[in-house]
């Protein structure tokens, strides 16, 4: 998943509902003059400009991305940098540079915290990096198939290899009865206060084989051999098949269009550590 390039161009999922999770919450971030804002796990920096930016007021300080990935951050400085913006190489769930904490007045973090099994360090340091009145708006994956098709694939003979860490990479909330409750009680014990989660299920339809095969090249996360890559994916769409989730199959490529029903986490809150009188 360090392939800029492709990403940007395979990422139609992730911009949906990153600018339908901002229209939703645009009324609740409480802006002001002069704010410095962070995007955490940025990638190539098209959501953080093309949809976060544009939520933004205009007089805002500084929009800062950041991202574990230095090949994601080189990409995203040489398209999306300006006088405001401008993106680094930071690992939200690592130790964090001094001169970052208690600086921004709003983090956003869009399709990346699943990615990360060390979810409480990961959530405090994001209430490290607010300023005081700051708040996070934070969206991420709960149950989705695509986890279960690499659990599948894993138990194969032939990708056992390749695919043996999978579940590093599969979201903690993926088998979770009841996420709601467990990160609002996480956020609660951080001292976050105006905590809201929700996770609902939403879907997304890919038309045709070629797209979904595109979208998961695109955040594919093991290290396959490149000259695997075709039968890997290949091997992926025959899962899905058998979990019925491609319709119209027996078609031309165009009439074809594969379901993805899964469940997206939205979280808000707010960093109060002093009271209001
Ligand atoms: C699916 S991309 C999302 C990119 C962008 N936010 C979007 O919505 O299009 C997930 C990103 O999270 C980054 N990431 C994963 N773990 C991270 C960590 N511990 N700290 C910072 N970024 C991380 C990955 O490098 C990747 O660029």
């Amino acid at each position: 998943m360090n392939n800029a390039e492709l990403y940007q161009r395979s990422n139609t999922l992730q911009k949906r509902d990153a600018l339908d999770c901002l229209e939703e919450y645009k009324k609740k971030l409480n802006w002001k003059n002069y704010e410095t804002v962070i995007d955490i796990g940025c990638g190539d920096g098209s959501v953080t400009t093309g949809i976060l930016r544009k939520f933004l007021p205009n007089d805002f300080k500084q929009l800062i991305g950041c991202d574990i990935s230095d090949k994601m951050i080189d990409y995203a400085n040489m398209k999306h940098t300006s006088d405001y913006v401008k993106f680094i190489v930071m690992d939200i769930a690592g130790n964090l540079p001094d001169d970052m904490k208690g600086v921004f007045n709003h983090a956003f973090s869009f399709y990346t915290l699943h990615w990360i099994k060390q979810q409480e360090v990961t959530f405090r340091n994001i209430f490290k990096l607010l300023a005081e009145g700051g708040d996070c708006l934070l969206v991420f994956l709960g149950h989705m198939p695509v986890f279960d098709v690499y659990r599948i694939l894993a138990r194969s003979h032939r990708w056992r290899y390749w695919l043996k860490d999978v579940d590093k990479f599969i979201s903690p909330y993926h088998d979770s009865q009841d996420p709601e409750k467990e990160i609002r009680r996480m956020m609660c014990k951080i001292g976050f206060s105006s905590v809201e989660v929700q996770c609902r299920a939403k879907s997304f339809i890919y038309n045709g084989l070629d797209a979904l095969k595109r979208a998961v090249k695109a955040v594919n996360p093991f290290n396959l051999p490149e000259d695997c890559l075709d039968e890997f994916l290949e091997d992926y769409v025959s899962v899905v098949r058998d979990m019925k989730l491609i319709e119209n199959d027996d078609n031309v490529e165009s009439s074809v269009k594969v379901n993805t029903n899964y469940n997206l986490i939205t979280v808000y809150g707010v960093k109060r550590t002093t009271l209001i009188t």
